[in-house]
């Protein structure tokens, strides 16, 4: 088992025993002791089920569990686009690439269609917790919400709120924004919870961005808002250039002599930067931005393969951590191109590391994240607890604990050929060396300085931790046998599909 436990640390346990009752909640979680043999060279993962048996999965080397990944951020209507475009920057992108797409969505037996082969593809990416943007349509945008539910994802959905500034062909009329976002609200609302009466779906408030958006619409949404404080909130900020300037043009009425207006200004002004509000990207964040955003509290999805691939920028994620801001990441499918959370790891140790290349001031504190290259560790967190913490569900996701739901994946880094009861399943990553296999090489490359052997416990944890980074840097969707959200086995290369 491997699982965060803060920004620098994580635990390996190498023979250890998870105990997931009934409610889909971790009930135990057993280091066993070499004692406990003969089990000690596996982990376990028993299941209580419904009539009280044990259901039991062992896993072997090269198999181990994580906490499900957390993706804060994607558009589910531009799954279809995915490697379509990728020329453009933001503004263009969205007229020539993303509108017409979306629009597509107006056809609902269309949407249903797409959004099962969507929720399930994000799923086998090992993502149990997924900040869905939908289109502005109502009625779509319902079924993306039961869909999710369906396959028993934990999702946040919401439709686009977008009066200004869209295609006449993709726009909705102001006085029909509002009221179509709390007719999808009470649809979400009405979903059967999960077995310990928390949500699967939530409902969440998306206007799309600032620019996207008339004051009128602002106003309404201000006042909503304001009325629900447990609404989440996602929006876009600080994306591209052009973007900023166009905002800071749009918005210039509310600057004050000597503090010109700020795109976070912006959302502050109509209350939509609040402690359960996700801001995608925020790539060219102002100081004074930074100091708001923390003191409100909102969260930030940092999407580095879209900041990448339209040429946006790279955000000071190191800079954020250090001022304590909530960071998670977010695919952002389709301006990233890909709908995995790995690929995304990938991407912000990339990100990170040219962040540090290209700053000529370096912090002079140890600790500092900023300007370095993410370790380990971290990126695991932002990927998991991180995420749990931009969504406000540390206390439920992103870790394996006791008390939370097991919301995790079982992880297989094996290079060998295997069978499952019923069918071939080989989801062969030739990129990870066999691990299991008789080519079995390069786990022990953590040997202790002083040349002396270490034990047998603390050498299963270093094969355990280079087994994390193997995941982390040449993982894909073919390493994730079995994904479970709160117990329930949902996905994974060994899952068969449901129709
Ligand atoms: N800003 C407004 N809409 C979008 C979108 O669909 N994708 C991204 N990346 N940025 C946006
Ligand atoms: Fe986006």
């Amino acid at each position: 088992i491997i699982s965060p436990i803060d920004k620098l640390h994580y635990k390996s346990l190498p023979n250890a025993f998870v105990y997931v009752a009934d409610d889909g909640l971790i009930k135990a979680i057993h280091q066993l002791t070499p004692t406990d043999a003969p089990m000690t060279e596996e982990a376990f993962l028993r299941k209580v089920d419904h009539r009280g048996e044990l259901e039991k999965l062992h896993l072997a080397k090269g198999e181990f569990l994580i906490p499900g990944l957390i993706d804060t951020h994607t558009h589910a209507p531009q799954f279809p686009n995915l490697g379509a475009g990728q020329e453009y920057e933001l503004l263009q992108w969205l007229d020539n690439v993303v509108f017409p797409m979306e629009a597509n969505f107006k056809d609902v037996d269309f949407a249903t269609k797409a959004y099962n082969r969507i929720v399930e593809r994000v799923i086998d990416a090992g993502t149990t917790t997924c900040c869905y943007y939908g289109s502005l349509h109502r009625d779509a945008t319902k079924e993306l919400a039961k869909i999710a539910h369906k396959f028993g994802q934990r999702a946040f959905v919401g439709k686009c709120n977008m009066d200004r500034k869209s295609p006449p062909y993709y726009i909705e009329r102001t006085e029909e924004s509002v009221p179509h976002t709390k007719e999808l609200i009470k649809c979400i609302r009405e979903l059967s919870p999960s077995k310990d009466g928390s949500p699967y779906v939530y409902p969440i408030l998306t206007p799309r961005f600032a620019i996207s958006t008339t004051d009128k619409l602002l106003e309404e949404l201000r006042d909503f808002a304001d009325s629900d404080p447990t609404l989440a909130i996602q929006t876009h900020i600080s994306e591209n250039p052009a973007e900023v300037a166009e905002v800071k043009e749009l918005f210039d009425y509310l600057s004050k002599p000597g503090n010109p207006i700020t795109y976070a200004g912006v959302y502050d002004h109509f209350h939509l930067l609040r402690g359960n509000t996700i801001l995608a990207h925020a790539v060219h964040l102002e100081e004074k931005e930074l100091k708001l955003i923390k003191e409100r509290e909102a969260g930030i999805s940092h999407c580095p393969t879209s900041n990448f691939n339209l040429t946006s920028g790279m955000a000071k994620v190191g800079d954020m951590l250090d001022r304590g801001i909530k960071v998670g990441l977010g695919t952002d499918v389709g301006g990233g191109f890909a709908p995995s959370i790995l690929r995304t790891i990938q991407d912000a140790s990339i990100a990170a590391k040219v962040v540090a290349l290209t700053s000529p001031i370096k912090s002079p504190d140890p600790d500092s994240f900023a300007s370095k290259p993410l370790k380990i560790a971290t990126l695991f967190w932002l990927a998991t607890l991180g995420g749990a913490q931009v969504c406000n569900l540390e206390h439920k996701i992103g870790s394996l604990e006791v008390g939370k739901s097991f919301d995790a994946i079982v992880v297989d880094i094996r290079n060998t050929h295997r069978h499952s009861h019923h069918q071939e399943v080989s989801p062969l990553n030739p990129n990870i060396w066999g691990v299991g296999d008789d080519l079995e090489l390069g786990l022990d490359i953590r040997r202790r300085n002083d040349g002396e052997d270490v034990d047998d416990e603390e050498k299963l944890k270093q094969e355990l931790d280079a087994m994390l980074e193997r995941l982390m840097f040449c993982g894909d969707d073919r390493n994730l046998r079995r994904v479970y959200v709160q117990g329930r086995w949902i996905g994974g290369t060994e899952h068969r599909r449901r129709d």
